[in-house]
């Protein structure tokens, strides 16, 4: 029996990036063999054991044959006559497609190294078509490499269209689709991963909320880039430049899910965006099971963002009205992350890109000013019951008004 190291594991370190998870191959062996060298039986559908020191999961090499619609529909063959080979030929990419043995050689039988000096995402074989997971996995590896000038492969990506007009991405799981797209929010390109779904078109598929903002216009007074779908990409870039939380980003790119939805006969002004992408936002993070905290961010972001954008023009009382409706009092980190999304929309405008977003200096100042008013003082000065909340929000707004 070998055992290899392959996977992210092999590509990741060629590449010299940070190897979280270590995944081996075993070549040679049964189920038995393994179990009584004390190796774990984890695989529910694929033979697969934890390794009984580091615990780092082994797989028995295998095959597969499509035998039903969906990523799950496949028969597995597992036996000791299995070569490496024939393991490897059945995997997503040609750079995710080499092992190495334990004594550091390197089994590279689809030139995946090839491809990785030339920056190639591309497929081992035409059994790539096989699993429509493999849609969004590739467009989650070229946001992921994107920095490192990696591009997909022209044949990868005739076969991903094949894969969007099949109709095979219907089967995707939710919690498949968000583990790819919450994935792709942790890249230094986030973006990349809806250009890539958009131009396989996998993108009205799978989230077709986003799809349906490319070809929408907005005021070229303000959006000089004129598409809200081509806008949504630039202001994802931003919030993945501004900030590395993974809601944010979220909110970020969901934010101007309204703008899809407005008649044309509005075009290019969209006035109830901030209201009618709600309802979007709710439905989209229901059906791929997105978590709460990232759906209730979105949410804020999504009905606030004009009002902040006009912050200069605010009167203290609407200010203060926006702080409560953020409940920043009992989460106070929500602001920074808002105010971020904010500004990830504003500089994500062509043109834009450096200008001084004086809105969250403005925000982040009333919420100072607010703070100073303390509720102490005001019962010491004889408030009670009701009558305290409402002396605290008039000392709040008299906080912000000296402000300016
Ligand atoms: N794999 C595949 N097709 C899939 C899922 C996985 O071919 N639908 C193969 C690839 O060879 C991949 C390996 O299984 O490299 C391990 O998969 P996974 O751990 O999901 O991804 P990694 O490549 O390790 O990348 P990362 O850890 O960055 O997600």
């Amino acid at each position: 029996m070998h055992r290899y190291l392959v996977g992210g594991a092999v590509r990741d370190r060629l590449l010299k990036i940070d190897v979280y998870d270590r995944d081996w191959v075993v070549v040679g062996a049964t189920p038995e063999e393994l179990v009584q060298q004390g190796y774990v039986a984890v695989g529910k559908e694929f033979p697969v054991f934890l390794h009984p020191k580091t615990k780092e999961e082994h797989a028995l090499a295998r095959t597969e044959r499509k035998v039903g619609a969906g990523y799950t529909g496949f028969e597995c063959y597992f036996a000791p006559d299995v070569t490496l080979e024939e393991d490897l030929l059945r995997r997503d990419l040609t750079i995710n497609a080499m092992a190495q043995d334990p004594d550091g050689t390197l089994i590279d039988p689809y030139r995946g190294q090839q491809d990785l000096n030339d920056r190639v995402l591309r497929h081992v074989s035409d059994a790539f078509i096989e699993d429509p997971l493999r849609v969004l996995r590739v467009a989650r590896f070229a946001a992921k490499l994107n920095h490192l000038g990696f591009t997909i492969a022209d044949e990868t990506l005739a076969l991903m269209r094949t894969i969007a007009q099949s109709g095979e991405l219907a089967h995707l799981t939710p919690e498949r689709v968000w583990q790819e797209w919450q994935k792709s929010l942790s890249t230094s390109d986030p973006q990349v991963f809806i250009e890539v779904l958009r131009e396989c078109g996998a993108l009205k598929v799978v989230l077709p909320e986003l799809d349906q903002l490319f070809g929408v216009p907005q005021p070229e007074k303000w959006h000089p880039e004129i598409d809200t779908g081509v806008h949504t990409i630039l202001v994802a870039k931003q919030a993945a430049l501004l900030s590395d939380s993974l809601p944010v980003r979220f909110a970020a790119q969901v934010h101007d899910l309204g703008k899809g939805i407005t008649p044309q006969s509005e075009w290019p002004s969209h006035k109830m965006h901030c209201h009618t992408g709600l309802k979007l936002i709710k439905a989209l993070c229901e059906r791929v099971r997105v978590p709460n905290e990232y759906r209730d961010l979105a949410l804020m972001v999504c009905e606030q963002h004009s009002n902040i954008h006009r912050a200069a023009e605010l009167r203290s009382e609407t200010k203060l009205k926006i702080l409560n409706k953020l409940d920043v009092w009992r989460k106070p980190e929500r602001l920074n992350d808002i105010l971020l999304c904010c500004m990830a929309d504003s500089l994500g405008r062509t043109g834009y890109e450096n200008y001084e977003y004086s809105q969250k200096g403005i925000f982040e100042t009333a919420y100072q000013a607010s703070l100073s008013v303390n509720v102490q003082d005001i019962i010491q000065d004889g408030f009670k019951g009701a009558a305290i909340r409402e002396e605290m929000e008039k000392r709040r707004v008299e906080a912000i008004e000296k402000t300016k």
